[in-house]
């Protein structure tokens, strides 16, 4: 074992007995102000307030350790929500790979010369992925997918993409909304517009859902002379026998570059992309988010034979050379490796999951729980689930906890952070079961309804 291991932390440290509404003012007069300045309030649709508790979310962080966040108010909290938007795996400040950033800082992290820990996280990877044999990285998930399709395409010298799920904002994707404007429904974010996306990228993507192997096949029937890939996560939820097996054999068929998007499933129940585990061989796969424990970081790798098509074609960028990404690729990767973290995220999954359900059942309170267990997920099975769902974070965050409708697990999670949470969750389940029957849940709001998918603030 390296690194350092989570410290139990004292009872409940943040957890407040006595429930009461949280002071947030701060945080919501620099949202306001950043609306005006910032169209769309923040840089990631999923870090909106409105998507949590508007008027009341506390917003923005002053500082962060381990499992807890402190807002500019002066308060503090323990995250049982996506934590980083599932980026740090680790947990917030991890003093490993902090260490080794701040080292690389001193060092230097940008010059003429390239960076040596570039090479490390190659080796590295395709070590953990020995089907792979060439890595090549960037800095966000959606830029390294932009790349596996243009390396895809050049290496095929074909067109058309069927994909399924979500794969960030770039143009390749938002096209596929330029064919048929419910294209994107269903794949995680309904409704995205292809406003800006060029009209001549019309008619290149074909969605297909996840578990649906007829549906991908008839696309490789019809477009199988110039499918320039198959685009998915490995896993949302479990596959279905023999649906990765299949599309594989599609690939195989059609000459598909098979591309596993492994942004958000990869270092969570195994070491590397969760596709290992599963036993299906992508022909190129991305990693992102957990992999530098929010340190910006992303990679595409791949067969020596497809990768090599990167060089013919034109991908390149002074942001991807330097060296904090890549060092905290490799101190993440190592202590990830060394400590199995991936066992500690799916044991705290698992309670958190079996939590919910016993709670909910306590409190009569219909629930669902799905995912898989280091990113698990929430919903309220009741006709109108949306307030009731905000009142459940505003609830929590009155208790001292960032809550919504999944829950990321980090290895700075303990299983102290767990019981307290399932406690919680237990009160608040109550009062909301009772708001249901009462049919006063919006009126129990102290702001409007935090809402999903994709729209214009202002
Ligand atoms: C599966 C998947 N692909 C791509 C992306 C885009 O990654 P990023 O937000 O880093 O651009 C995400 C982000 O949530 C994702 O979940």
């Amino acid at each position: 074992m390296t690194g350092t291991a989570p410290t139990a932390p004292k009872a409940n440290p943040v957890r407040r007995n006595e429930p009461k509404p949280v002071n947030t003012a701060k945080g919501q007069a620099l949202y306001n102000k950043a609306r005006r300045l910032i169209p769309g309030g923040t840089q990631l649709l999923s870090k909106r307030p409105e998507m949590f508790l508007p008027g009341g979310w506390p917003n923005y962080a002053a500082r962060a350790k381990g499992a807890e966040v402190s807002d500019l108010d002066g308060n503090t909290f323990i995250d049982m929500s996506i934590c980083g938007i599932g980026a740090t795996v680790l947990g917030y400040a991890d003093p490993d790979v902090d260490g080794a950033v701040k080292a690389v800082i001193d060092a230097g992290s940008m010059t003429t010369l390239n960076a040596p820990e570039e090479v490390e996280l190659a080796e590295l990877l395709v070590e953990l992925h020995p089907w792979a044999r060439m890595a090549r990285f960037s800095r966000a998930g959606g830029e390294a997918m932009a790349i596996a399709v243009r390396i895809a395409r050049a290496a095929t010298g074909k067109q058309m993409i069927a994909f399924c799920g979500y794969h960030g904002w770039h143009d390749w994707y938002l096209s596929a909304n330029l064919a048929d404007d419910s294209a994107l429904d269903g794949h995680l974010l309904s409704g995205l517009a292809p406003k800006g996306v060029p009209r001549g990228l019309k008619g290149l993507m074909h969605p297909f859902h996840y578990n649906d192997l007829a549906a991908l096949k008839a696309i490789a029937q019809t477009h199988q002379d110039n499918l320039a890939a198959i685009v998915m996560e490995p896993v949302r939820n479990m596959p279905a026998p023999g649906f990765l097996e299949g599309v594989r054999q599609v690939a195989n068929e059609t000459g598909a570059v098979l591309l596993f998007d492994e942004v958000t499933a990869g270092f969570r129940i195994n070491t590397g992309g969760i596709h290992l585990t599963l036993g299906v061989e992508p022909d190129l796969a991305v990693f992102a988010k957990a992999m530098g424990n929010g340190y910006p970081i992303s990679a595409v790798i791949g067969r020596e034979k497809i990768m090599s098509a990167a060089q013919d074609t034109f991908i390149s960028s002074t942001a991807w050379t330097e060296r904090i990404g890549s060092t905290a690729a490799v101190a993440t990767i190592k202590k990830f490796r060394d400590n199995n973290v991936a066992k500690h995220l799916v044991r705290m999954g698992e309670r958190v999951m079996a939590g919910w359900k016993a709670a909910a059942e306590a409190a009569k309170l219909p629930v669902a729980v799905d995912g898989i267990a280091p990113l698990a997920h929430l919903s309220f099975k009741i006709p109108n689930p949306k307030p009731a769902m905000t009142l459940f974070t505003q609830l929590m965050l009155d208790r001292g906890y960032l809550a919504r409708d999944g829950f990321y697990a980090m290895y700075a999670h303990t299983d102290a952070h767990v019981d307290g949470f399932i406690a919680a969750c237990e009160d608040c389940f109550g009062i909301i079961a009772g708001a249901v029957k009462a049919g006063r849940v919006e009126q129990e709001l102290r702001g409007p309804v935090a809402h999903a998918g994709f729209q214009r603030l202002t």
